[in-house]
C-alpha cells in the first residue's frame, strides 16, 4: 500500500488514512516506509508481548540518531534493559511520585500565573508555549537533579532535539538547519549530563542521575552509557507529556459540556484524560522487527529481519475493542488503551505523565475554565502526534 502518513491531509487528521489501512487487513505492507503496518488492538498486544520474535533492537535505526548506541533502556530486550529499568522503576512508582505533587503544582501554577494574567487582559495566548511544552521538562529536570537556573536551557535543547523526531526521513540531512540545531542540542545535553555524572559520583543525592551512578549496573557502565540513558529519559517524558497536555487543551475546548462536567466532578478527571489519550494518542506507532526466522502473522508471511510499524495509535480506535471508537466519550466502558505501550517496554513514566496531566489540567479547570480556541491548531506527525500551537482566549 502506498500510504503517506506525513502528507498534509494526514497531518491534519490521520484517521481517514488509518481507516484505509485497516480496511486492507490486519497486516499491510507500507511501500513508502518499507514496513509492515499492524493495526488491530489484539495483534498489537500480541506483537508487543512476544519480544522473542519481535525485537526493539533495530529501533535505533528507525529515527534520527537521537540517543546514541548505548541508550539501551528502550532498545534492548535483554538483561541490561531489566537491570536499568529496575534502578529507575522505584522512582517512577506512585508512592515515590506522590512526593512530587507539590513541585508539579507549583510549576503549573507559576506558568499559569503569567498565562492567566495575559488572558484576563484580553490577549490570545498560545497554551503550548506558555504551559504545555515546558512543564514536563521542568519536572523531569527536577528529578534528574538539574538546578533550577539550568532548566530553561535544558528545555530549549530538548525542544530542538524533539523537533527532529517529527521530520520525515528525507529531512535527516546536514543541509537542513533544524537538523543541525537538533544535533548541536543533543551534544550540549550530553556535555551537561556528563558533568552532572562526575559531580554526582562525588556528591550523591536522591536524583535519578545519582541513582544510576551508584547502582550495581551503573558501576558496570561507562559514563557515556549513563549519559545516553539519562538523556533518553530526559527526552522520553518531555515531548510526549507536552503533547498529551496539548491534546487535553484542544479536546476540552472543543467539548465545553464535558469540560464543565469534569470541572464540577473532579473524580471524572482521570478517566477524561485517559479517554483523550485513547481518542488522540500521542504515540501513533512504535517499531519492531522480526527475529529468529520467518513468521506467519494472521495469514501473512513476515521474513526474518522485516521491519514493522506496530500502530498503537490505530489500535486505540479499533472497533473490535471499543464501541463507536471514533467518538470521544468519557463515560464509555473503561478499558486500558495502548497509549503507553504494552509489555516489557511499556512506558516507565506512565504514572508520572498521569500525575502531571491530572494536576495541570485540574489547575487549568480551577483557574481558566472558560477558555476557547482562538485560531487554527496544527499537528506534528502521526508517529509522535500533538498540537504544535493551541491559541486560546477567555470567553
Ligand atoms: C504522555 C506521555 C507519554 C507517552 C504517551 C509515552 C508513551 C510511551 C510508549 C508508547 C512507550 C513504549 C514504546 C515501545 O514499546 O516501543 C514508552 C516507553 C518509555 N517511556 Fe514513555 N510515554 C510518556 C511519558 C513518559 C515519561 C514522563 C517518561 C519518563 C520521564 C517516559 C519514559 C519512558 C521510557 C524510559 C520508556 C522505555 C521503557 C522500556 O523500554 O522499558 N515516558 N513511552
Amino acid at each position: 500500500m502506498d500510504i503517506d502518513l506525513y502528507s498534509p491531509d494526514a497531518l491534519k487528521s490521520p484517521w481517514p488514512t488509518v481507516e484505509r489501512i485497516r480496511e486492507e487487513g490486519p497486516v499491510v505492507y507500507n511501500d513508502q516506509m518499507q514496513r509492515w503496518m499492524i493495526t488491530p488492538d489484539r495483534l498489537v498486544r500480541r506483537v508487543l508481548m512476544n519480544y522473542e520474535r519481535f525485537t526493539v533492537e533495530k529501533k535505533r535505526e528507525e529515527g534520527p540518531s537521537l540517543f546514541g548506541p548505548d541508550a539501551f533502556i528502550g532498545i534492548d530486550d535483554k538483561e541490561r534493559h531489566d537491570a536499568l529499568r529496575g534502578v529507575w522503576s522505584i522512582a517512577f512508582q506512585r508512592a515515590s511520585l506522590e512526593r512530587l505533587r507539590g513541585v508539579i503544582t507549583e510549576i503549573a501554577d507559576r506558568m499559569l500565573n503569567t498565562m492567566e494574567a495575559r488572558l484576563r487582559d484580553g490577549e490570545t495566548v498560545d497554551s503550548i508555549r506558555e504551559l504545555c511544552r515546558d512543564l514536563p521538562a521542568y519536572v523531569i529536570a527536577h528529578m534528574l537533579g538539574v538546578p533550577s537556573d539550568m532548566r530553561p536551557k535544558i528545555v530549549e535543547w530538548s525542544d530542538l532535539m524533539g523537533a527532529a523526531v517529527g521530520f520525515p526521513p528525507s529531512e535527516w540531512r546536514p543541509e537542513n538547519p533544524a537538523w543541525v540545531a537538533a544535533e548541536t542540542a543533543r551534544q550540549n545535553i550530553a556535555k551537561y549530563i556528563l558533568e552532572q555524572i562526575d559531580y554526582r559520583r562525588r556528591n550523591p543525592g536522591d536524583d535519578l542521575i545519582s541513582q544510576i551512578v551508584h547502582s550495581e549496573i551503573g558501576k558496570t557502565l561507562t559514563d557515556q552509557a549513563i549519559m545516553e540513558n539519562s538523556r533518553q529519559l530526559l527526552f522520553a517524558g518531555n515531548e510526549t507529556t507536552a503533547k498529551w497536555l496539548g491534546h487535553c487543551m484542544v479536546v476540552l475546548a472543543q467539548h465545553p459540556d464535558v469540560r464543565e462536567e469534569v470541572r464540577l466532578d473532579r473524580e471524572l478527571l482521570p478517566v477524561a484524560v485517559e479517554e483523550i489519550m485513547r481518542w488522540e494518542p500521542v504515540v501513533g506507532t512504535t517499531f519492531r522487527s522480526v527475529r529468529g526466522g520467518d513468521i506467519e502473522v494472521e495469514g501473512t508471511l513476515l521474513r526474518d529481519g522485516d521491519r514493522m510499524m506496530v500502530m498503537t495509535g490505530a489500535a486505540n480506535r479499533d472497533s473490535e475493542r471499543y464501541v463507536d471508537p471514533g467518538k470521544f466519550n468519557i463515560h464509555r466502558e473503561f478499558k486500558a488503551n495502548l497509549g503507553f505501550g504494552y509489555g516489557m517496554h511499556s512506558c516507565l513514566g506512565v504514572t508520572l505523565a498521569r500525575l502531571e496531566t491530572q494536576i495541570t489540567i485540574g489547575r487549568v479547570l480551577d483557574r481558566i475554565p472558560n477558555f476557547a480556541l482562538a485560531g487554527e491548531v496544527t499537528y506534528s506527525s502521526f508517529q509522535l502526534r500533538g498540537p504544535q500551537t493551541v491559541p486560546i482566549r477567555l470567553q
